[in-house]
């Protein structure tokens, strides 16, 4: 196939992205012909030298992105068109694999994009994604079918003009300590816990930040645990796998930035109900939201009782070697070469099954 990977993007979690797409391009089975397409963190689009390709496949750093390399420009209706020094071309592609997260990419914005484009892509289409990204409506849809989310309370600016109206709703519907983060947000940017009232204005105004409306839940002391599926009409969930995080809660530095910020256990030890159960949730929470392609969903279960909560599902996770996504397909039987050959061919049967519809009068 040919193949083009869009990598970088303008998002907070940039440099993710580039760690990413260097393994996809890694493991991607080398009778692909792949192009790179970096987004630089302005948008703006570039098709990547030869050179990047052959450095990445050599080596071991994250995918490099030079800005002064060719635009590429997306022409609806046809696809790729790339704008260099000579000329303009068409860019002739099977199937673009967007290894982007977060916002402009993992939203449903770059998905839209590609449909307007005509072109197949990985993973959720424009709904799927624009779901997987807003945690108040996510929770809303899995709650209407009785999947266990964690119970919360939406608020924005306007809520911040009488706090102590806010913390007594807290107070009275969840109780300290809470939890507060972005609806459209990602790599915990902006969210915080809250041990009492006292916290909820600054911890607020913080979260409030990244986006406009913010979530307030009860803090769960829970075990995470986090679980991949793959497919569009009859997708699959594989073993789920288990972050401990040595921070208080997996924190951006956790995450990211400490070393020892959290061990990965894969698969989590659980025993056959609840891991049969939580495979099932996350195919349901998946399903319901609308997505096709892959998304991990994450869960929590509280460690005082045993009770499981859904908490988010990510349409574009992360996808380094040693992360969670691929290697709990791995660890369930699917090596990543052959997980990206399937994203591929999901990504054109996708669109596929759409060729065939009609959008005027039948
Ligand atoms: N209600 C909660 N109680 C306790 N910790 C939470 C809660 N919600 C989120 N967290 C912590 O914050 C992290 C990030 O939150 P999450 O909802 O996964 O958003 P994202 O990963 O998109 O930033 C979680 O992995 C977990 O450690
Ligand atoms: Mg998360």
């Amino acid at each position: 196939m040919r193949i083009a990977i869009l990598y970088g993007g303008k998002s907070g979690e940039h440099e993710v992205s580039l760690r990413s797409a260097a393994s996809v391009v890694r493991n991607l089975d080398k009778s692909h012909k792949v192009h790179l397409i970096g987004i630089t963190r302005r948008g703006a689009w570039h098709l990547q030298p030869d050179s990047v390709l052959a450095d990445c496949l050599e080596g071991e750093l994250p995918l490099d992105l030079r800005s002064d390399a060719p635009v590429v420009l997306v022409v609806p209706g046809t696809g790729l068109r790339v704008y260099g020094a000579r000329g303009s071309a068409d860019l002739p592609l099977d199937v673009v694999f967007p290894v982007l997260h977060g916002t402009y990419g993992e939203d449903g914005t770059i998905q839209g994009l590609l449909e307007c484009a005509d072109l197949a892509y990985v993973g959720a289409d424009v709904l799927g994604s624009a779901v997987g990204m807003d945690k108040e409506l996510a929770k809303a849809l899995w709650k209407s079918i009785g999947l266990p989310t964690v119970p919360s309370i939406t608020a924005s600016n306007a809520d911040l003009k009488n706090i102590d109206m806010l913390a007594s709703k807290v107070e009275s519907l969840l109780g300290w300590p809470a939890f507060i983060k972005p609806v459209r947000g990602g790599s915990s940017v902006g969210a915080s816990k809250v041990e009492n009232r006292a916290e909820l204005e600054s911890a607020a105004q913080k979260a409030l930040l990244c986006d406009n409306k913010i979530l307030i839940e009860p803090f769960i002391h829970g075990r995470e645990i986090e679980c991949s599926v793959l497919g569009n009409d009859n997708p699959r969930a594989f073993p789920p796998g288990e972050i401990v995080p040595s921070h208080e809660f997996y924190d951006y530095e956790a995450k990211y930035i400490d070393p020892d910020g959290a061990a990965l256990i894969i698969p989590a030890e659980l025993d056959d109900d609840a891991r049969r159960h939580i495979m099932e949730i996350a195919v349901s929470a998946y399903t319901t939201a609308g997505m096709s392609g892959m998304a991990r969903v994450d869960f929590f279960i509280d460690k005082k009782n045993d009770t499981i909560y859904l908490n988010e599902a990510n349409t574009i996770p992360g996808f380094t070697s040693i992360s969670m996504y691929p290697k709990m397909c791995e660890a369930g039987g699917l090596p990543y070469p052959a997980l990206l050959d399937e994203l591929l061919s999901l990504a054109v049967e996708r669109k596929r099954s759409r060729v065939n519809l009609h959008y005027e009068r039948v």
